[in-house]
């Protein structure tokens, strides 16, 4: 054999092994890890999202859902418990990739964020101590204290009412506290929540009174810097309604499907 052909041998042999290298490396690559998508929430407005007081974890009808959209997105669910008023700032920072917390899609806000497509009716009433027999609905609160969470619809109407004393709160649990202990007349919140409030733990404490004073929708919101995000989960939305999932997280929680 020529000297040049046992170079150019041991050449090919090398350059082959190396080409096969390459291949086995390529198989071997871990498989990719899932996306993450951070969520953030107000967790004190049971049904929707609430600490379960065992395990800790986070829990209720939104809780389910955006956990089974990130499961059909191929996406891994990180929720992150906030104020509600700070989980528009949290979006538009960067902090935050999406935002599910019984929020009502409203004009204003969708000047700032990106909403799905509604997920849930809802609508806002009034909740006055069981033994108040004089405050019947909305036309009774003129001139009364009244306790809202801020931030939400339900301080925004409230704040209509005439020479009514607005009292702010945190959170929606602190309101109730504080009407059961005298320190204002009624709660103006979303009507899901109040039936909630008062099947779980107050039936002797609070009574709803009067009609639902209006219609809302609750939707998802994503930043607008990620319009693809929010695409992405309205697919998933739309995919869990077609195949029943959503439906039966609704009646896991609501105890009835949903209205068509
Ligand atoms: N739906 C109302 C709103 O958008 C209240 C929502 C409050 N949500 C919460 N998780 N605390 O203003």
């Amino acid at each position: 054999m020529s000297k040049k052909l046992i170079v150019f041998i041991v050449l090919s042999v090398f350059a082959l092994s190396i080409a096969m290298v390459g291949c086995g490396g390529q198989k071997a690559a871990a498989p990719e890890k899932p996306k993450v998508m951070k969520v953030g929430s107000d967790t004190a407005f049971a049904p929707f999202e609430f600490q379960d007081e065992k395990s800790k974890e986070y829990t209720g009808f939104d809780m389910d859902l955006i956990r089974a959209i990130g499961k059909q997105m191929g996406y891994e669910v990180q929720i992150q418990g906030m104020g509600f008023d700070g989980l528009i700032p949290a979006l538009e920072s960067g902090n935050i990739d999406v935002v599910i917390s019984a929020m009502t899609i409203k004009e204003e806000r969708a000047k700032k964020v990106n909403f799905t497509k509604p997920y849930y009716k809802s609508g806002l009433s009034v909740v006055v101590r069981s033994d108040n027999n004089t405050l019947k609905g909305f036309k009774d609160l003129e001139g009364k204290n009244i306790g809202v969470q801020i931030g939400t619809t339900g301080a925004e109407e409230a704040k209509k009412i005439k020479n009514a004393k607005i009292r702010e709160f945190n959170t929606a649990p602190e309101a109730f506290l504080e009407l059961k202990n005298g320190g204002v007349d009624a709660v103006v919140n979303d009507l899901p929540v109040n039936e909630y409030y008062i099947a779980k733990a107050g039936s002797k404490d609070a009574k709803i009174v009067g009609e639902p004073l209006n219609s809302e929708e609750y939707g998802i919101a994503t930043s607008k810097k990620n319009p693809e995000l929010g695409e992405k989960i309205s697919k998933a939305l739309d995919e869990l309604k077609k195949n029943g999932e959503y439906e039966k997280i609704y009646v896991k929680w609501f105890g009835k499907k949903p209205p068509q």
